[in-house]
């Protein structure tokens, strides 16, 4: 597979000159001789001396090797990758040998090893459930370690550098990349995605968040304009991209495709010097998404530190012959160049991969499978269960599984993040064969992982192609598993309806046998016009891996349903902010804006809620096998912080998890939506047993962001504070009363 077919719609960008011609280094002179002390290497030194340190020793030439990459790919006759590169990688920046600094080799992206190309087998990797799905269990933990899964087979897998950590809300439902990401409230996906990052960093290799920032949408992502006004986007994307680098300290922060406010993101003086870079105090380094370098000296002087995959993608290899020259002229300062090597020289110290080179290892592959499978299944959403239909019961006698491919596989998402999956592809020949796809099913069966753990049972299965038998099948059933899927990927956004029939299929076997469960796999919300005539609905999002075993765990009540929804399901396009999505697939370098000031931080459920819409399902929701009671809410603020505390218990006959969600407004009103999510924490309990739950809340979602003061303040006075299994189902209030206050404009310590 290579990436030429979707790169080429910019046709301006793909003028790139020849790899040959400008192949890593071949314009740099002779380097002089290694030093005789590297004082850079003492890993008693902190990051910032070292890197202050090697940056004395280097030449400007190898100042300016550091801040160029190299795609790792093929894209035919236009681009063949550089030998040093990881073949099929996504990318490579050269290293200082003579002083010891190492090579950056790139890989893709938050859901595991995402290659570009090359031989099917040798890609083959542990991937994860979606981004999505991962947000979905309201679990950092598990973000964590799924994190540390993916770092761990990066590293072995020879990668340093690797591309995580997408964190760009969900206020377009249809955007085609949601799956990859965390979510739509900046809480939540930025503690979930902080998490991963974590993670992935804990493997002593570099790892970014992207893409920085409000890229949105996949329609017209090379051109379109974002157009926001500075709180609002302080208050929901920025909002999102501050919780993850606080938790995780990215060493690099990718910079999006789209431009904000008039100019594209990775040459965007605001995004990257004022609010990333002074406000935030960001001492690692921006790199360029891949193609989203549009100049040398602009981008250099509003932040950009290093240019991804020049020659390859974007129109000339800016960071190479233009930014000499813009040196040259005076239009960029020695000052610009030194800082942004230094970054980078930074990123390498602080990760550990100088101590730690990576090198080709051995993957333990059977043990990754049991962490993407406990990230899986406890993401999977139980968002209708009419009459205890799930669990499936040890009784029943006659199970259908119809459609969804259920019986080899499970799908996943397309584009740049998509893994290779281990045993190769479950289904061949549907999708498309090039960029984004080709669709990949991951060869982990729901049909066998239930007859496996449902010996007893008769479980047929349909391909649901011929809508009538299906129906016959049900209707001779006792019970109906219906399994729809929706592919999502990079490059183009999604219709949320179901395609290929699959709604008409539902329908009939709905119609055939009211105990009809739908086992969704898609990437973010969808229509459900036959809701009301089915008895149960799973959302098992892209579930990785092990996705056909967590499912089957989920179904069988092996464990208990413990997802909630990260994203709010909407009933009509007619309830979002722009019920027709911008832009134009069929012109892709027509420029057009979005106009994100319609919903400002209103964002997901905080607009639903403004406008009183109600979802189709909302965000929070998910059932469990189980029921809990919360009693005895508590709000309390001391020492600046509001503490709330109360407590969960079991009222159930089983063991499973709650997930709590505390929501805050203030009794005056006044904020861009009624509520806002300030805090949650997922908790097991036995039957009958009970917990009291002490949260801390974050400032931040008690506060506003003033644009005149530049800073957050925090109104004095009252605020309701709620408490619930949803952003719609918060019957338990407190009310606590908080001084005014005025918050740092930096990271804060959480
Ligand atoms: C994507 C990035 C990805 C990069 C490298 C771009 O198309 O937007 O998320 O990391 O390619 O493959």
């Amino acid at each position: 597979m290579i990436r030429s077919t979707w790169r080429a719609l910019p046709l301006a960008l793909m003028l790139g000159a020849s790899a040959a011609a400008l192949a890593p280094a071949a314009w740099a002179k002779t380097p002089p001789a290694a030093p005789a002390a590297k004082p850079w290497l003492d890993p008693k030194l902190d990051a910032d001396t070292r890197a202050d340190l090697a940056l004395k020793a280097m030449t400007q030439d190898e100042k300016m090797t550091i801040i160029f990459g190299y795609f790792g790919a093929d894209m035919g006759d236009k681009y063949k990758r550089v030998p040093q590169a990881l073949p099929g990688s996504a990318g490579y920046v050269p290293g200082i040998a003579r002083l010891g600094i190492p090579a950056q080799f790139q890989t893709d992206a938050g859901v595991g090893v995402a290659t570009q190309g090359g031989e099917p087998k040798k890609r083959e990797r542990t991937a994860l459930p979606s981004g999505m799905a991962t947000t979905a269990t309201w679990n950092p933990k598990l973000a964590f370690q799924g994190g540390a899964m993916i770092g761990s087979e990066a590293r072995s897998s020879g990668f340093n550098v690797m591309l995580a950590g997408g964190v760009n809300l969900v206020r377009e439902p249809r955007n085609g990349r949601n799956f990859e990401y965390g979510g739509e409230d900046p809480l939540l996906a930025g503690v979930m995605v902080g998490a991963q990052i974590k993670g992935v960093q804990s493997n002593a290799i570099v790892s970014t968040i992207k893409h920085y920032a409000l890229n949105n949408q996949e329609t017209g992502r090379f051109v379109l304009d974002a157009k926001i006004g500075e709180a609002d986007a302080r208050t929901s994307d920025l909002l999102a991209f501050q919780f993850a680098t606080e938790i995780s300290d990215p060493h690099s922060v990718m910079c999006a495709y789209n431009r904000v406010n008039g100019d594209y993101a990775c040459q965007n003086d605001f995004l990257l010097n004022k609010v990333l870079k002074q406000d935030w105090k960001y001492k690692g380094y921006v790199m360029s998404d891949w193609g989203a370098t549009h100049s040398a000296a602009k981008a250099a002087n509003a932040g950009l530190d290093q240019e991804s995959a020049g020659q390859a993608f974007d129109k000339e290899p800016f960071f190479q012959g233009p930014l000499k020259e813009a040196l040259a002229k005076g239009e960029v300062s020695q000052a610009r160049l030194d800082d942004m090597a230094r970054r980078v020289l930074r990123g390498l110290f602080a990760s550990g991969v100088v101590e730690k080179p990576v090198k080709i290892a051995d993957i333990d592959f059977a043990a990754h499978a049991k962490i993407t499978r406990a990230d899986a299944e406890e993401g999977i959403v139980l968002l209708k269960n009419d009459g205890g239909l799930l669990p499936l019961a040890k009784t029943a006698r006659k199970i259908a599984v119809i459609g969804g491919h259920a019986d080899v596989g499970v799908l996943s998402g397309g584009g740049s993040s998509q893994v290779y999956p281990i045993g190769g592809r479950a289904v061949q020949g549907e999708g498309p064969a090039t960029w984004p796809g080709p669709m990949i099913y991951f060869p982990s069966s729901p049909l066998k992982a239930l007859k496996v753990r449902l010996p007893g049972a008769d479980i047929q299965f349909a391909d649901g192609k011929d809508v009538a038998a299906a129906a016959k099948l049900a209707a001779s059933s006792d019970i109906v598993l219906v399994f729809a899927t929706q592919w999502n990927g990079e490059s183009f956004d999604s219709p949320l309806t179901l395609e290929n029939g699959q709604d008409a299929l539902i329908d009939a076997v709905a119609s055939a046998n009211a105990k009809t469960v739908v086992v969704l796999e898609t990437g973010g919300p969808v229509f459900m016009p036959w809701l009301g005539k089915v008895g149960g609905v799973v959302e098992a999002w892209y579930p990785g891996s092990e996705g056909g075993e967590a499912i089957a765990r989920v179904l069988t009540g092996e464990v208990d349903a413990s997802g909630r929804l990260p994203v709010t399901f909407p009933a009509s396009l007619a309830q979002l902010p722009r019920p027709v999505l911008d832009g134009d697939p069929n012109m892709p370098e027509a420029l057009f804006d979005v106009d994100y000031t319609i919903e400002g931080a209103a964002v997901g459920y905080k607009w639903f809620d403004k406008k009183g819409h109600q979802p189709l399902f909302a965000f929070g929701h998910g059932l469990s096998y189980t029921t809990f009671a919360y009693a005895n809410l508590q709000a309390a603020s001391k020492d600046g912080r509001v503490t709330v505390s109360f407590d969960v218990r079991n009222t159930g006959a089983r063991t499973g998890k709650a997930v709590p969600q505390v929501y805050v407004s203030p009794k005056t009103g006044g904020w861009e939506a009624p509520r806002r999510l300030a805090g949650f924490k997922k908790v097991e309990l036995a039957p009958g047993a009970s917990t009291r739950v002490s949260l801390t809340v974050d400032p931040r979602p008690l506060a506003t962001w003033n644009e005149k003061a530049h800073g957050w303040s925090v109104a004095g006075g009252d605020y309701i504070v709620a408490l619930g299994a949803s952003s719609r189902d918060t019957a338990a209030r407190a009310e606590v009363s908080v001084p005014a206050a005025t918050l740092p404009v930096g990271l804060m310590t959480r």
